[in-house]
C-alpha cells in the first residue's frame, strides 16, 4: 500500500484530531494551523484511540492516562507512555489528505 487517501482537508478542522480505519490500520490526522499530521491512532501505554484525545499546539494528548505524544517525531513528551508513536508521510493534492503506508508499517 503506498499512498493512501485518507479524508478531504476541509474535514480535518484546525486544532482537531480525528481517527480513521485504512483497510484494518488504524491512523490519526491532525490538522495545527495549515499543517496535517499522520500519526499511529493507538496509544502505546494502553491502546486508547489517540484520535479521539485532544491536541496542545504540537503534541496530541491521550484520552485514557494524559500521555503526550509530539506530533512532528512522535516522540513521548508526558508519561506514562514510554515508546514513542509511529508517524507517517502525508501529503495534501487539491483537497485530499494521502498518507504513506508502508508494507511493514
Ligand atoms: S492508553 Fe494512552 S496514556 Fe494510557
Amino acid at each position: 500500500m503506498p499512498w493512501v487517501k485518507v479524508v478531504k482537508t476541509s474535514e480535518v478542522a484546525d486544532g482537531e484530531i480525528k481517527p480513521f480505519d485504512l483497510e484494518g490500520k488504524k491512523i490519526a490526522i491532525a490538522r495545527v494551523g495549515g499543517e496535517f499530521f499522520a500519526i499511529d491512532d493507538t496509544c502505546t501505554h494502553a491502546q486508547c484511540s489517540l484520535g479521539e484525545g485532544s491536541l496542545i499546539d504540537y503534541e496530541v494528548e491521550c484520552p485514557c492516562h494524559g500521555s503526550r505524544f509530539d506530533m512532528t517525531d512522535g516522540s513521548v513528551r508526558i508519561l506514562p507512555a514510554t515508546v514513542p508513536i509511529k508517524t507517517y508521510k502525508l501529503k495534501v493534492e487539491g483537497d485530499d489528505i494521502l498518507v504513506e503506508i508502508t508494507k511493514d508499517a
